[in-house]
């Protein structure tokens, strides 16, 4: 298995002493208490007030201050000792951030996990056993009884769709600037955006080149969001909408034209590794040997640090659990499986764009 050299240091040998190990699995026991303590720390205002002190707070003044019990300061305080996201100076009893503190508050990487991890995943993640027995996204149906999330996600309740949405364009829209260099160096006048969502990319795109006509394709009720939030906007005019279901293998993708470019960015990750040959054979169809598809992923293998590689292990759980039970964050061996299958081969792959995304570019 490939792993990137910070993977390979930590993934490979036991590095931990027993009592960290001991820890580490309590804090895994205890981790549904740790999540929401800590969540509540920072949505009720109490990392940021103590952020805001040089001196640190008593008890007292987080009670004063938050308008909470004192009850309840203290529980959520205790907590954070022992999950170490605030300090105490024993002598004066004031309570200060800690480094881990200081992120959790800050990283915003980790405030757009821990609000899609409460909002989308927290409730469903009950059913996990019975997504990855049954191959279905089990803890989907509190939110209603789509086959996928996709078919769904213009209707989730709005705190749902705005976490949602946060996470997915937090970690695209970092990696758009570097992606749009890497696609437009091969010159596209057209461009096919496949699961192209509400058109942020295919924006950039007719902004970024006068002349380039980008055709986005997703499921109908998607487009319907993509043609609300584009419309009027300069360049709107060289953005068109196809809607299908891929996964419905019969369809094929559009040949009113030919496309330089077939963009697909977080979108594989969306299917199961079957479903993607079937995409890309279709996908295949429409190229010649001019043409290049350019597939953005987020690949963990690949990854510089270890902290990225451990979100997209846990994005996989998203996909098994709520998204659609057979998808996940591929690593390179999965994905270039794929594309060989397909009858694709891989040009070259760009990697550490943005939070860490690869594009690999392929050619028939
Ligand atoms: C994770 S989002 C990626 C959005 C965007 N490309 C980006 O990079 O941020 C996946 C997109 O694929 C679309 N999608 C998922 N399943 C689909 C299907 N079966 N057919 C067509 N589009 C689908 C979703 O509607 C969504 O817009």
């Amino acid at each position: 298995m490939h792993l990137s050299p910070a993977l390979a240091e930590r993934y490979t040998q036991e590095r931990m002493t027993a009592p960290e190990a001991q820890r580490l699995a309590q804090f895994i026991a205890w981790s549904p208490m740790v999540f929401q303590v800590s969540r509540l720390m920072v949505k009720f205002g109490i990392l940021d007030l103590l952020r805001d002190t040089n001196e640190g707070l008593t008890r007292a003044e987080l009670v004063e201050k938050t308008g909470l019990s004192d009850y309840a300061v203290k529980v959520l305080l205790e907590g954070s000792l022992s999950i170490g996201t605030v300090l105490i100076n024993p002598e004066t009893d004031r309570y200060s951030l800690s480094k881990a503190g200081w992120f959790l508050l800050n990283d915003a990487s980790t405030r757009v996990n821990m609000a899609f991890n409460h909002d989308v995943n927290y409730e469903g993640l009950f059913h996990l056993e019975e997504a990855l027995k049954e191959g279905t996204p089990a803890g989907l149906k509190h939110f209603g009884s789509w086959p996928t999330l996709y078919e769904g996600l213009s209707r989730l309740p709005e705190q749902v769709q705005s976490s949602w949405f946060g996470f997915d364009h937090f970690y695209s829209d970092a990696s758009f600037p570097a992606a749009l260099e890497v696609v437009f160096g091969y010159h596209p006048h057209t461009l096919l955006d496949v699961g192209g969502n509400t058109g942020k990319w295919a924006m950039q795109c007719v902004s970024y080149d006068q002349q380039v006509e980008v055709t986005i394709v997703d499921l109908p009720q998607q487009l319907e969001m993509m043609r609300q939030q584009t419309q009027g906007k300069p360049g709107a005019d060289r953005i068109s909408g196809y809607g299908m279901n891929l996964l419905d293998s019969s369809k094929d993708f559009p040949t009113d034209r030919h496309y330089d470019i077939i963009w697909m960015s977080q979108f594989l990750d969306c299917f199961s590794m079957p479903e993607i040959v079937s995409i890309l054979k279709r996908a295949s169809k429409i190229m010649d040997s001019e043409s290049r598809l350019c597939i953005m992923e987020t690949l963990w293998d690949r990854q510089k640090y270890e902290t990225s590689a451990l979100c997209l292990t846990m994005t996989s759980v998203y996909f098994t659990d709520i998204a659609n039970g057979n998808s996940k964050m591929y690593n390179t061996e999965d994905m270039e499986s794929c594309i060989l299958s397909a009858g694709l081969h891989i040009e070259e792959i760009h990697d550490n764009l943005g939070h860490g995304h690869s594009i690999i570019v392929c050619r028939k």
